[in-house]
């Protein structure tokens, strides 16, 4: 391939199969590369069906050093994405070392094959978690950092890998966007969240309860200082984290350096709001019960997002209406998910 193009890890997944959408549709090329490892290439054919374009799909692990030495001698890549990862806080408590060698090690692996081949712009998929508990809200990217649990701690150690190569490398060009609490799926129902065995979040969780395939959902906890006792987060439309990628992809090509970003609504929803809106947009009434508090939970967390407003010109435009709607549709059209 002789055109400018985008290498994205994780592209299988949720977050990542929606934004090859958003970046296929902005006019970029792109090559996936995934291990599948937490996900199913059902995605990725769908991502061609839903644009009408294709892209070279690789199965692969960003681990394997000669893969991706092909891949930056093969195509011409100017930009990398990078979401591949493995993202369940509670495995990450049982098994720190499978989250040390995948998310570290293996994004060590692809910055030094960046750097082979002299490729500086990377958009980094971080996480609100890198905040700990917040110490106030709403969360500016100024706010204290502060991992409180092994997938945290990988996140917090590549930002500041990444912190130490742009100072390094004046050449760099580093997006770190922090995400918040993801939902949705895209419009056409086609893609979305699509977890393996027991969903660990709380909008999965919900859709699996309301197409009957698990009995209640359990509230964690309902004596948080919060308007109705559940904890507070701030959920964000996944088409429109996709599109701030797009933008953070725009904004790199004029800007050397690294930056942070925080990628959230600005809007903080309990979980039992969360629960009516989806009720009242679906029909479907969601059974509950009130249990323990989970460990690590925060009781209220949302972001400040003016930075990304004022510097990226991005700005979520989808309520929790749409979000719960979304990924209904996405639940209801595949009801066991991809396979
Ligand atoms: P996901 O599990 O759906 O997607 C991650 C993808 O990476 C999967 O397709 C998986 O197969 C792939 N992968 C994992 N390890 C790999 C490896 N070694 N080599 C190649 N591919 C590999 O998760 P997601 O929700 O789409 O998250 C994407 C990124 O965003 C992750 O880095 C995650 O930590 C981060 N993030 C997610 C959330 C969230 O709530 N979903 C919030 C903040 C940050
Ligand atoms: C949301 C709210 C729960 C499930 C996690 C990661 C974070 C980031 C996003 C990757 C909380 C409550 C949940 C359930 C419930 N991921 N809840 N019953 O914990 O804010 O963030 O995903 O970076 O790092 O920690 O998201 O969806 O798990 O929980 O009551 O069955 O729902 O207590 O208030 P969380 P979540």
């Amino acid at each position: 391939m002789h055109t400018n193009c985008i290498l994205v890890t994780g592209a299988a997944g949720y977050i990542g199969s929606h934004t090859c959408i958003e970046l296929l549709e902005a006019g970029y090329h792109i090559i996936s590369l995934d291990n599948l490892s937490n996900s199913h290439s059902i995605a990725l054919q769908k991502v061609q069906e839903i644009t009408g374009k294709t892209f070279p799909i690789i199965e692969g692990d960003i681990r394997d050093k000669e893969l991706l030495d092909q891949l930056f001698n093969n195509y011409k890549i100017d930009a990398v994405m990078h979401f591949a990862g493995l993202k369940a806080v509670g495995e990450s408590v049982e098994n720190p070392l499978i989250y040390y060698d995948n998310n570290v090690k293996g994004t060590i692996e692809l910055l030094q094959a960046m750097q082979r081949h002299h490729v500086k712009k990377l958009v980094f998929s971080s996480s609100a978690t890198v905040y700990g508990i917040p110490k106030e809200v709403p969360i500016d990217e100024t706010h204290p950092l502060n991992a409180i649990n092994p997938y945290g701690q990988t996140k917090l150690i590549i930002e500041r890998m990444l912190q130490d190569i742009a100072q390094a490398d004046t050449e760099s060009r580093i997006a770190l966007l922090r995400y918040f609490n993801p939902i949705g799926a895209h419009e056409s129902g086609k893609i979305g969240e699509n977890p393996s065995g027991t969903p660990n979040n709380l909008m999965p969780y919900i859709t699996q309860v309301a197409v009957g395939k698990r009995q209640e959902l359990s509230i964690f906890g309902d004596d948080y200082e919060t308007v109705d006792g559940t904890g507070i987060r701030d959920y964000i439309h996944v088409v429109d984290l996709a599109k701030g990628h797009v933008k953070a992809l725009e904004y790199l090509s004029d800007y050397k350096g690294i930056e942070a970003f925080n990628l959230g609504t600005g809007k903080g929803h309990t979980v039992l709001e969360l629960i009516q809106t989806f009720e009242k947009v679906t029909g479907k009434k969601i059974p509950y019960k009130i249990t323990n508090r989970r460990p690590g939970d925060s009781a209220i967390c949302y972001a400040n997002t003016t930075k990304a407003q004022q510097t990226l010109h991005w700005k979520a435009q989808f309520n929790i209406d749409k979000m719960c709607q979304d990924s209904w549709h996405f639940q209801t059209n595949n009801p066991n998910g991809y396979e």
